[in-house]
């Protein structure tokens, strides 16, 4: 898909299709205005017989005559003006692609980024008109047989801007939206696959993939023997169950100088998360495919930073392997020694993200980086502590923790923060190793990440437990890409500030 930013003067009058807005107490959008002129009052008397009643997410086609600015204009309900704000905006764009995938326009001029949108800037609006248009373009890699739908025709998204300062902006809105698109695609992607697909011997291809695509990318994947060579006692422990055997990813992109501190991020791989000997019930087991969210999403910042050429340099650290039960198992009161010298009992082995994470954050201390964050679907704790709306947040780092909520804000990808500290290691006591894999259900999220920050201590280091928001269940069963839209405006902010 190619997005461009038009002047809304100079548009040219051959789109395939003009997306306009309407407001419905009365006022029409500005665009509307000047195209319900060209239609000789067409919108107006819709709305006024009561045809078009511009409630959110509505939607109208009109044929146009000819002069007109498209050959189709499609009405999009914008609600109340007094209301509109992001959500809404996302929710008018949402319908306008749906609506425009279903047509046989090849293009589109949207007018949407002419309103005002609460406190969004011009490359904010343009941003998401290009984000909103992949996102409900993606189609998930099913392996069904039956006829599919046609693909859509769309593949030029022209927005309408009021001048060339807002045409610069939206550009580089529009870039990014694009990149964001890109990268949440491949996010979702992997994670929507099949366990038996994308394993991780799946993953490590596809991060060497990125690589040959991208020249600032270069890709070490690492077999079980150099996992063993780095000592890493808690990483072999979980695969140890599984056939299938495990990979540690490292991906360096290199976007400033050399010497430039980079910024690390860990993603947890597990391909499937049966529980291993501490087996999970039935119900909904097959949703752990999305076990290696973290790792797909990790995967997919780094792909939209790529593409960006962002001046910065990223390391991305996936630890990747299945969580399984067979006679070769890890077990409840084994002990293992970590990458970084500290044993633990492993009390339940169904708590093994913390287990391979903690061997990849020792891991990343040797790019000596200047913040780690770790991306995982940790705990089923965190879903019910902040449900499927906010990814769960902790920090030994103020800053960084300000940083990556506004981050969230600003990209409609949300974190909360949620406490980590001594009184929660004090619930991980072992009797017979430094410390035990689990603390009791009371504060699941809040132990989990405090294991983490065990292995943490004097690294500027965040934790996202994205458990309740990586994937949807139920009937839109599929993985959200999240929180993608949140680690790239990071990292876009990161390229601003220093
Ligand atoms: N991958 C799960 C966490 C999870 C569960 C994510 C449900 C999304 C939905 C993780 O490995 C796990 O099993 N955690 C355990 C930890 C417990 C044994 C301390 C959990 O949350 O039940
Ligand atoms: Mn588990
Ligand atoms: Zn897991």
């Amino acid at each position: 898909m190619e997005f461009k930013a038009i002047i809304d003067a100079k548009a040219r009058h051959d789109a395939g299709c003009a997306v306009v807005g309407v407001y419905e107490d009365g006022e029409l959008g500005i665009a509307a205005r000047k195209i319900d002129a060209q239609l000789n009052g067409a919108i107006g008397k819709l709305r006024g017989d009561g045809d078009f009643s511009a409630k959110l997410g509505e939607v109208l086609f009109l044929p146009a005559p000819a002069g007109a600015a498209a050959t189709r204009v499609l009405l999009i309900g914008l609600g109340n003006r007094s209301s509109f704000g992001r959500k809404q905006y996302r929710k008018a764009l949402q319908s306008a692609v749906q609506s425009l995938a279903k047509t046989g326009a090849a293009d589109a001029i949207v007018y949407l980024a002419l309103e005002q949108v609460a406190d969004l800037d011009v490359q904010y609006r343009a941003r998401i008109v290009a984000e909103v248009f992949c996102a409900q373009l993606y189609r998930i890699p099913d392996l069904k047989t039956s006829a599919k739908p046609k693909a859509p025709r769309l593949s030029s998204v022209g927005v309408a801007v009021a001048d060339a300062r807002a045409a610069k902006a939206a550009d580089l809105g529009l870039r990014i939206g694009a990149a964001l698109g890109s990268g949440l695609a491949l996010s979702r992607d992997l994670a929507n696959l099949p366990p038996n697909v994308c394993t991780p011997t799946y993953l490590g291809n596809r991060a060497q993939q990125l690589a040959r695509e991208f020249p600032s990318i270069k890709t070490k994947v690492l077999d079980k023997n150099g996992i063993k060579a780095l000592k890493m006692g808690a990483f072999l422990a979980v695969t140890q169950g599984s056939d299938q055997p495990p990979r540690l990813i490292t991906c360096e992109y290199r976007g400033a100088k050399k010497d430039a501190a980079p910024i690390c991020l860990v993603g947890k791989g597990i391909t499937f998360d049966s529980g291993g000997i501490s087996l999970k019930d039935p119900p909904a087991m097959d949703e752990m495919k999305f076990d290696m969210s973290g790792a797909a999403a990790v995967l997919g910042a780094l792909r939209a930073i790529a593409e960006l050429k962002l001046p910065l340099n990223l390391v991305v650290i996936i630890a990747t392997c299945e969580n399984m039960p067979s006679g070769g198992a890890v077990k409840p009161a084994d002990i293992v020694t970590t990458m970084s010298g500290q044993t633990v009992e492993i009390l339940n082995t169904d708590a093994e993200g913390r287990l391979i994470l903690c061997d990849a954050i020792t891991y990343s201390r040797r790019f000596k980086p200047a913040a780690v964050i770790d991306v995982a679907t940790l705990t089923g704790a965190c879903i019910v502590a902040l449900g499927n709306h906010f990814s769960g947040l902790m920090s030994n780092d103020e800053a960084l923790a300000a940083e990556l909520a506004s981050a969230g804000i600003r990209a409609d990808d949300r974190a909360w923060r949620l406490p980590i500290g001594e009184e929660y290691v004090d619930q991980l006591k072992s009797n017979f190793a430094d410390i035990a894999n689990v603390g009791g259900r009371e504060g699941g999220a809040c132990t989990a990440a405090s294991f983490l920050s065990k292995f943490a201590k004097d690294l500027s280091w965040a934790h996202l437990d994205v458990a309740g928001t990586a994937w949807l269940g139920g009937a839109q069963k599929g993985s959200t890409g999240r929180p993608v839209p949140l680690l790239v405006d990071f990292l876009i902010n990161r390229t601003r500030a220093t």
